[in-house]
């Protein structure tokens, strides 16, 4: 393995992990691979600070970061709809909903005092990071960016926008951004991305509809030379092979790192996602108004239900939600009420494969070398003489 994407990545291995983890982008880039911090709940200063942790400890080792960035965005010229304004967008009978579930669950208020992040709005509405997604929230992180000495930025809502992508090739950052449809990707390349991640319907996250299978051939072949990193459904190293033969260039992994010992998720969400198979996710809308892959909870099935109403559009769903989801989270660590039904997380369709807490760098070199191993019998033929 290796060639024109991993060179201009400056990385051994093309495997790229994103994690809202530090220690596993740590992990990662120093096994070979790259890893790169999701970023977009973070405030500028969180993001510095992380990034100052990162530099730290990886010195000149190669690792990336990922925000969501939109490409076209509602109140454009003011520069991004106001946070107030959607706040006060929320119906109150959504909030009645929420309360609703966590009075039938028993998920107690935060303590008195206790705040997240810097986050909490002109109302006293915690808000967890850039739940509004524009890019008024958003351009401080992009100025920490723009600042540091990452050596890759992706971008998952559309296409980043011109002056982003410019201000980062002067500095010879390529821009990678994620795409569920081949359409998408031409997208891509005519806005000036340089790496298409190609990301599947089996994907933990915000996930479109094409399963990998069909997506990653279609995307190599939409591109026009593009490298495409293939993202959605792998966990294993026979998973990279096929996504390497199907014409990535290499493979842009997320679900998998989420049960290593070095992951963000809490002892509760990790137990679950160890127990859970693969038919356990569901694509909802009830975190964030779009549908993501994520893990089916008690939280998923109240806003199935046809008697109840609508998960709101992005970005209000996940102002609505931010702060019950909080209080849900700590809860079910603490063991309070019935907050560990409702709990979740997202994660995508190999959660069947995640069956034990390991390091990540000992996930990685399993990985890489399951994928050495199948693509050498690919080679020598013994898997056409099946
Ligand atoms: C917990 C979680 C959070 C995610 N958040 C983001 C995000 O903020 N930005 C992004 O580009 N992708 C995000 N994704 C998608 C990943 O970047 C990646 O494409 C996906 O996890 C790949 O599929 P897999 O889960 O089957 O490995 C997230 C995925 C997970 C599991």
């Amino acid at each position: 393995m290796g060639g024109a994407l991993t060179q201009r990545l400056g990385i051994e291995r093309p495997l790229l992990a994103f994690s809202h983890s530090e220690h596993v982008v740590v992990a990662v880039s120093r096994a070979g691979g790259m890893g790169v911090l999701g970023a977009a709940q973070l405030t500028a200063d969180e993001l510095e600070r992380k990034l100052a942790w990162l530099d730290a400890r990886l010195g000149d080792v190669p690792y990336g970061v990922d925000l969501l960035l939109p490409g076209r965005y509602e109140a454009a010229d003011e520069g991004g709809l106001d946070r107030d304004a959607l706040v006060a967008e929320v119906p109150l009978a959504h909030r009645d909903f929420v309360q609703g579930i966590l009075d039938d669950y028993a998920v107690p208020p935060l303590e008195e005092g206790y705040t997240f992040g810097d986050q909490v709005d002109g109302r006293g509405v915690p808000v967890t990071g850039n739940h509004t997604y524009t890019l008024k929230d958003t351009w401080p992180l992009v100025e920490v960016c723009l600042a540091s000495r990452i050596r890759l930025f992706a971008n998952a809502l559309g296409v980043a926008p011109p002056e982003v992508i410019d201000a980062f090739h002067e500095r010879d950052v390529p821009v990678a951004g994620l795409a569920g449809t081949p359409r998408h990707g031409e997208k891509h390349r005519e806005g000036g991305t340089d790496i298409v991640i190609a990301q599947g319907y089996e994907a933990g996250g915000h996930t479109g509809e094409i399963a990998s299978m069909v997506l990653i051939p279609d995307m190599v072949d939409a591109v026009g030379g593009l490298p495409v990193l293939a993202a959605g459904g792998i966990a294993s190293g026979r998973q990279m092979a096929a996504a390497l033969v199907l014409g990535a260039s290499g493979v842009w992994t997320g679900s998998v790192w989420l049960t290593t010992e070095e992951a963000e998720t809490t002892p509760v969400v990790r137990e679950k996602f160890v127990r859970a198979r693969a038919d356990d996710t569901v694509r909802s809308r009830s975190f964030t108004g779009r549908p993501a892959r994520q893990l089916r909870s008690a939280w998923t099935d109240a806003w199935e239900d046809p008697a109840n109403p609508d998960p709101l559009p992005m970005p209000l769903q996940g102002i609505l939600t931010a702060e019950p989801q909080v209080r849900i989270s700590r809860a079910a660590e603490a063991g309070e009420g019935r907050a560990g039904e409702l709990v979740n997380y997202f994660v995508g369709q190999v959660v069947g494969r995640l069956d034990a807490v390991r390091p990540a760098a000992e996930v990685f070199d399993a990985i890489v070398t399951e994928c050495d191993r199948t693509l050498d019998s690919v080679r020598s033929g013994e898997l056409a003489a099946r």
